[in-house]
């Protein structure tokens, strides 16, 4: 079987570890040859990549290893580019986050006024990714899983039109694995699904059991009603009290429609209010995780340095990252699996905008990916997503033309927002706060 060469873009990130052992878990479906990294933060990345090095060298000597900052050296001779990077990283994620609430809004990592600002930041980051792969590896794929997915995916639309490049998210895997153990079944792998929506924004609409097509949907319902994803089973993702909130308050989610399963995110936009009353302005999610996660990784990532080996690391490969490598293995070995991608609708979801960004089925072959239609969607969920598919339009737009008015209308139209007036604030601070990150609007 032919072995891959990987570049991970975003070296330094938080979740680089566990991709790394959860690549390496999957050889034998997903042979590689080569990983690089790279990160424009040398330091950052250096203790990720050191840390991994050391690791690679102990567990794969035979896969070739290196890291850089230099575009050339990384994006050569490469077969995927898995990218992961956070523009601003976790010191503007606090402030996405902090800056709206100040207000009295929602201050979330990717929905919100939040995530418009860090759309703001990612476009640039991502499209220049891209345009590194298309200069030095013009046959490779990028699987891109950086944030905001649904403003960056529309950017690609737009300005990259016929890139190799797959958008795709980790929230419907945990959750369908979740669905899963609520039917007591193994895996998610044996459930086939419908849904559709935006990225963080849909709805599944049938689940049912591949071995012989039963409906599994009056099981997951009547969990849902109940318990919203809380599944009684310590979870190995997202395992922290805010995300076990999150999971609960599905349930008051989809109350608002028994007909379909939620996704986690529209907690931001159906209860805005309740969001915004248990968050603690002083202290998000944010800083949540660099008290948490980056702490655990890069304390971590030193001590195996000094250590000069990986010897007891609790390094843990991430389980449910292992779609990446089922997107890679597809389109490597052609394998048609179907999987949920962020893709233009064209008519997938018939009774919608075919020039949006939607979040549905695809099947992924080496020539890309087919989609599967999704027929009407009904009105609840139609004009929800028509709402948030326009604001995302309009931060592109802003972005593209340096457009202030642009970005006014996307914070005023948000449903989480509630005044033209509280939009321009919350605007006026975030200029000031990432001046070194957009575009000069006017
Ligand atoms: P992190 O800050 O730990 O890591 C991001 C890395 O990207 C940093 O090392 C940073 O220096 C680097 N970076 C920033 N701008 C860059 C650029 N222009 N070029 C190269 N490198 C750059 O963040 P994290 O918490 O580990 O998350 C990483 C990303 O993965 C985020 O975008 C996050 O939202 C995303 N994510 C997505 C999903 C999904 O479902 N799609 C799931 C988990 C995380
Ligand atoms: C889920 C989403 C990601 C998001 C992440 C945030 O996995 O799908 O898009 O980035 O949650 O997690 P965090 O632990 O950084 O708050
Ligand atoms: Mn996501």
């Amino acid at each position: 079987m032919k072995a891959y060469s990987i570049v991970i873009a975003g070296g330094g990130s938080t979740f680089t570890p566990g991709i790394v052992l959860m690549l390496l878990e999957h050889m034998d479906r997903f042979p590689i040859r080569q990983i690089k990294m790279y990160d424009n933060d040398a330091q950052r990345q250096q203790t990720v990549a050191e840390a991994c090095g050391i690791y690679l060298k102990e567990h794969a000597p035979q896969i070739a290893f290196c890291y850089t900052t230099d575009p050339e050296t990384a994006f050569t001779d490469v077969d995927f580019v898995m990218a992961h990077i956070r523009v601003g990283k976790y010191a503007m994620r606090e402030k996405d986050e902090k800056i709206p609430l100040k207000y009295g809004v929602l201050g979330q990592e990717t929905c919100g006024p939040g995530g418009m600002a860090y759309g703001m930041r990612s476009i640039g980051g991502v499209l220049e990714i891209l345009d590194y792969m298309e200069k030095y590896s013009p046959e490779a794929w990028m699987l891109n899983y950086s944030n905001p997915a649904a403003i960056v995916a529309e950017a690609t639309r737009r300005l990259r039109p016929h890139s190799r490049i797959l958008n795709i998210c980790d929230m419907p895997v945990d959750l369908e694995e979740k669905m899963a153990r609520m039917c007591g079944l193994d895996s998610r792998k044996e459930m086939v699904v419908r849904y559709f929506g935006l990225n963080h924004f849909g709805w599944w609409t049938s689940i049912r059991r591949k071995s012989d097509g039963s409906d599994l949907m009056p099981q997951i319902r009547e969990h849902m009603k109940k318990n919203g994803y809380m599944d009684g089973i310590p979870p190995q993702e997202h395992a922290e009290t805010s995300w076990a909130e999150t999971f609960e308050m599905a349930r008051d989610v989809y109350a608002l429609d028994p007909d379909t399963i939620p996704n986690t995110y529209l907690k931001y936009y159906l209860y805005p209010d309740r969001a915004v009353r248990h968050s603690n302005p002083d202290y998000t999610r944010a800083n949540e995780v660099m008290d948490g996660r980056e702490k655990t990784v890069f304390s971590e990532c030193r001590r195996i340095i000094e250590a000069g080996s990986s010897a007891n690391c609790n390094f843990q490969a991430d389980a449910h990252a292992s779609y990446i490598v089922d997107l890679a293995e597809a389109l490597a070995h052609n394998t048609q699996q179907r999987m949920l991608l962020i893709v233009p609708n064209g008519g997938a979801i018939e009774n919608f905008d075919p020039d949006a960004m939607v979040e549905i089925p695809c099947l992924v072959g080496s020539n890309g990916y087919e989609k599967i239609c999704q027929g009407r969607i009904p009105t609840f969920q139609k004009g929800l997503m028509e709402q948030q598919v326009a604001v995302e339009k309009l931060v592109v737009d802003a972005w593209c033309e340096h457009s202030y008015q642009k970005l006014w209308q996307a914070m005023t139209l948000s449903k989480t927002v509630w005044s033209a007036d509280v939009a321009k604030q919350i605007l006026d601070d975030m200029i000031v706060a990432n001046k070194d990150y957009w575009p000069e609007l006017h």
